[in-house]
């Protein structure tokens, strides 16, 4: 019998409240799992940035990372260890690089997902190129917004091809708005997406790994209220159509870890935004829903380093070919599915939690009602708050850490429809 250690790597930018938790979590656990006759135990490092050889094994297992999508040297130094060590991470970085918000529109609409009509119109002002002008004098024809905009209807949304962080997302309500919001949209490259508005519900599903977490979501609401602590205001058969449209997207991307976005109008559920493949995962967004956060990621992370989980390749043509003339998209939903867990393993996933963890919820519980918890909450606070609003503001996240350890004890289920 073999002492074997597995390394974690937390790839981190501003994080501050999250890595603090897990890392507290993870030392009190003090895992060592039997496994293949050997005894398997935990590191978990915080990565620095600095040259790297590209020849060099890297001493990571998995990595966690919140980084790629906008800081380039982490990316190719995960995509290396990725290709040249096996390591594991949250999310493929070639996926995180070239999926934007246009490939998952159109991924989902061939799946029969009922995105709502989207298009995609090139840029009003261009960063000066040696073949530009001729380019478009060549090739790029004058068409008609207006027309565009009558065709989509009132009120649509105008939003980058690539957008993430609310970014140049416009409503618009005629088309004398369209035009004003096209002449300043300068560079950018525009979706213009029929509104679902007004909608009934907003319901944000974050998955990760196997496990998804239904999210009420008030987008007109200040930073701190958007995530709403609201309950049972989904159908049990709505709640799991969420839940498998977010597992199926994410597995056909390779997203262990993204935050889908739907709105109910008139019956129907409509994706509109589920490339988020690096959600927020800070206290002063999600805080009733943080320690849900975190147990997640640790099952998730201890189990794709305990079982060396290989990162698996992106297979859409096994999809596709599981569509069907006739079938109801809930029928296709379900054909989809059994791909995603089995890419998530989530059977041996849900036993090994059963076997390894079954203690984390009650190590979890214990620690979000410490100093050191409350201090992880403060110190995010203290970052992002004015000095006048720090304490208020420390007090009211963690109220409701205090209310989510009142609301879901230690064994409740892993999936958790809040909403
Ligand atoms: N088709 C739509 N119908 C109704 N509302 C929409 C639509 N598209 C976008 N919105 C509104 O605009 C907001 C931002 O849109 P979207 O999520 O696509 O952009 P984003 O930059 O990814 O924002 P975030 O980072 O919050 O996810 C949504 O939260 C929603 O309120
Ligand atoms: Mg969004």
């Amino acid at each position: 019998m073999a002492e074997i250690t597995r390394r974690i790597g937390l790839s981190l930018g501003a994080d501050i409240c999250w890595p603090t938790c897990y890392q507290e979590i993870m030392k009190r656990l003090d895992l060592n799992i039997p496994m293949n006759g050997d005894r398997i135990r935990f590191e978990v490092a915080r990565m620095g940035i600095e040259p790297f050889d590209l020849r060099e094994h890297v001493p990571f297992d998995v990595v966690i990372d919140r980084l790629t999508h906008w800081y380039n040297t982490r990316r190719e130094w995960i995509k290396k260890a990725t290709i040249l060590d096996d390591v594991y991470v949250f999310n493929n970085p070639w996926s995180v690089q070239s999926m934007e918000k246009l490939t998952t529109y159109v991924a989902m609409m061939r799946l029969g997902f009922p995105i709502p009509d989207t298009w995609l119109i090139p840029p009003k002002e261009y960063e000066h190129q040696a073949d530009l002008q001729v380019t478009l004098e060549r090739y790029a024809r004058f068409f008609n917004l207006g027309e565009i905009g009558e065709k989509l209807g009132y009120p649509l949304f105008m939003k980058p091809y690539d957008g993430g962080a609310w970014k140049a997302v416009t409503k618009i309500d005629n088309e004398e708005e369209l035009r004003k919001a096209y002449d300043g949209s300068g560079r950018n490259i525009m979706h213009l997406q029929q509104g679902v508005f007004p909608f009934e519900k907003y319901v944000r599903c974050i998955g990760l790994g196997p496990q998804t977490r239904l999210v009420s979501y008030a987008p007109e609401a200040p930073l701190h209220d958007r995530y709403q602590m609201a309950k049972g205001f989904l159908k049990p058969e709505d709640a799991a159509l969420m839940r498998d449209m977010t597992l199926v997207i994410n597995a056909f991307f390779g997203w262990d870890f993204n935050s889908c976005e739907a709105l109910l109008k008139g019956g129907t559920w409509y994706p509109i935004d589920y490339a988020n493949p690096c959600p927020d995962s800070q206290v002063t967004s999600l805080h009733y829903h943080f320690p849900w956060l975190i147990k997640a990621n640790i099952r998730w992370s201890v189990f794709t380093a305990a079982t060396k989980k290989p990162l698996g390749q992106l297979t859409w043509r096994r999809y596709f070919k599981l569509i069907e003339e006739g079938m109801t998209f809930r029928e296709q939903l379900d054909r989809y599915l059994k791909i995603a867990h089995h890419r998530f393993e989530t059977e041996r996933f849900e036993a090994f939690c059963d076997q390894h963890l079954p203690h984390l919820d009650e190590v979890a519980h214990e620690f979000f009602a410490t100093q050191t918890a409350r201090d992880a909450v403060h110190a995010k606070v203290k970052a992002l708050y004015p000095e006048h609003e720090v304490e208020e503001f420390t007090g009211l996240f963690w109220e409701r850490i205090q209310s989510c350890r009142d609301d879901e004890p230690p064994g409740t289920a892993r999936d958790v429809a809040v909403a």
